[in-house]
């Protein structure tokens, strides 16, 4: 099926919001249907996104300023919006990131609290002018994301290092983000099993689904 234009959505949430799953019900949900689509994620997507993200996120680089890390955050979007983002919308095709612009609001501005007015410039500037169409945000407490974090295998990152106090600052930025752009940021409620919280997930997609066909 070929869209009238591109879709661009994109998925937010503290770390341990379980939002890597409902992304992975999503995308196979728009498999089934046949809709042409591309799978993202932030920091990454290009190869110097990814070498970008291999810096941002190795536990050995703890010297990291929190100005290097915001301004390397921004590098790593400028190129993918560039090189792959916008391509893509031209030619129509939903694109699918997991974590865009709002993590460097909620994570750098509100986490690590640095200038929220100066992040949303320097975002600006980073995107070229391309909004998402639409935003899911994942909500769950600290708690939540610190009980399913555990459970993860994979070891944590230089980010997943950070306190409780810094997840508490970046849940509510998010919540702050929400409140300012109800038009664009849907909240799930993410305390819920899987399949309830995919259930709201693919009719509010289809929704908007049903208005670029
Ligand atoms: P990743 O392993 O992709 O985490 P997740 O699966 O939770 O998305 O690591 C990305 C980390 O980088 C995550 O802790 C959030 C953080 N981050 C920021 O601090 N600022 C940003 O702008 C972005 C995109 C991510």
């Amino acid at each position: 099926m070929v869209l009238n234009r591109g879709l661009f959505i994109t998925f937010e949430g503290i770390d341990g919001s379980g939002k890597t799953l409902q992304l992975e019900l999503l995308t196979a949900n728009l498999e089934k249907a046949g809709l042409k689509y591309l799978l993202i994620r932030e920091p990454g997507g290009t190869s110097i996104s990814e070498q970008i993200r291999k810096i941002l996120l190795d536990r050995k680089n703890i010297e990291m300023s929190a100005e290097t890390e915001l301004l390397l955050f921004a590098a790593a979007r400028a190129q993918l919006v560039k090189q792959i983002v916008k391509p893509a919308l031209a030619e129509k095709t939903i694109v699918i990131s997991d974590r865009f612009f709002d993590s460097t609001t909620a994570y750098q501005g509100y986490g690590r609290e640095m200038n929220v007015n100066f992040i949303q410039n320097l975002n600006d500037f980073a995107i070229q002018g391309l909004s998402p169409d639409l935003t899911f945000y994942f909500d769950v407490s600290v708690e939540t994301a610190l009980g399913r974090l555990k459970d993860r295998t994979e070891k944590s990152d230089r980010i997943d290092l950070e306190s409780q106090n810094f997840m508490e600052r970046t849940r509510s930025g998010y919540l702050k983000i929400a409140e300012r752009n109800p038009d664009r940021v849907r909240v799930i409620d993410a305390e819920r099993d899987p399949e309830e919280i995919f259930k709201d997930l693919k009719l509010q997609f289809d929704k908007i689904l049903n208005l670029v066909k």
